[in-house]
């Protein structure tokens, strides 16, 4: 479904894109008919078949390889897009990761390693993505992956929570500062949505009926829906629109406990 014309010949970088969101923010972007830089830290055999089906449907996608908490991805990813389409309008940072640890048990290695995919790798992909913009005079456009938990607490994994938090708030401080660029800065929150993150939440029945059961609209989300917040962010049609989060979570951070099935 293309349902911007505005975003046809645009190019976007997209970062942990061989599956989950990352892959279905890059399948909507080349339906939309923009040029996909995607990156992939170890799936090759995946990132391969995202490309091929993109191309298969007529779009245009190339891949790559890296770490986004390793200084240098993301500039080699701007270089490729430059290289294969001739420039780079939206950068999105996708690639996260979580851990499950008590904190008081917490190694402080798995920390550092939520940190700095999540919070780190964010901040260097939107430092050279406003470079980029900024020295080419471009009112370029970028994305953030938060979640949920930029607002909602989350025992077991706090330094998820830290880290989606200080995406929240860096999201926030980068749009304020970029503004006068025209530069757009903007998060996006998911809820729960069917990914290979939750894999093992959504292969287990007892499981996946609790994680119904605590959304408000007792349904869990699809990576397209996501998608679609994130095309939208990208098309003219949100064109006034920076430094916010735009929550995709079928009412979970609605405060559930109060809905009218608790009353
Ligand atoms: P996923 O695990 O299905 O996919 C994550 C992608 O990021 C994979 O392609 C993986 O290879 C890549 N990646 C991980 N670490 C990387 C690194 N250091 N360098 C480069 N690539 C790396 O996860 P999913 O669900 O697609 O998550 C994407 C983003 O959405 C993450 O930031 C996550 O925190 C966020 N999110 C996901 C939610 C969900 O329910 N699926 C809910 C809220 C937020």
């Amino acid at each position: 479904m293309a349902n911007y014309p505005e975003l046809k010949g645009k190019v976007a970088v997209i970062t942990g894109s061989s599956k989950g969101l990352g892959r279905a923010i890059g399948e909507r972007y080349a339906k939309e008919g923009m040029s996909v830089v995607l990156n992939y830290r170890s799936s090759e055999k995946e990132m391969e078949e995202v490309i091929r089906g993109i191309e298969a449907a007529g779009g245009k996608a190339v891949a790559v390889k890296g770490d986004v908490a390793e200084e240098g991805l993301a500039e080699k990813m701007i270089e490729k897009a430059i290289s294969e389409f001739g420039k780079m309008d939206i950068f999105v940072n996708n690639a996260g990761v979580q851990v499950e640890a008590k904190t008081h048990e917490m190694e402080f290695d798995n920390w550092k390693q939520i940190i700095d995919v999540n919070l780190n790798g964010t901040f260097l992909g939107v430092r050279a993505a406003l470079k980029y913009f900024v020295e080419h005079e471009i009112e370029g456009n970028i994305i953030n992956m938060s979640s949920v938990h930029e607002v909602i607490p989350r025992p077991g994994y706090t330094h998820y929570a830290a880290s989606k938090g200080g995406v929240k708030m860096f999201t926030k401080s980068v749009a304020l500062e970029y503004a006068p660029n025209h530069i757009r800065v903007n998060a996006i929150a998911p809820g729960a949505i069917d990914t290979p993150i939750n894999e093992e939440t959504m292969s287990d029945p007892e499981e996946k009926k609790g994680l119904e059961a605590l959304i408000p609209s007792h349904v869990i989300g699809k990576p397209e829906q996501i998608a679609a917040v994130a095309a939208w962010l990208a098309s003219d049609e949100s064109s006034y629109v920076t430094g916010t989060t735009i929550f995709a979570d079928g009412g979970l951070s609605l405060y559930p406990s109060f809905g009218p099935e608790n009353k």
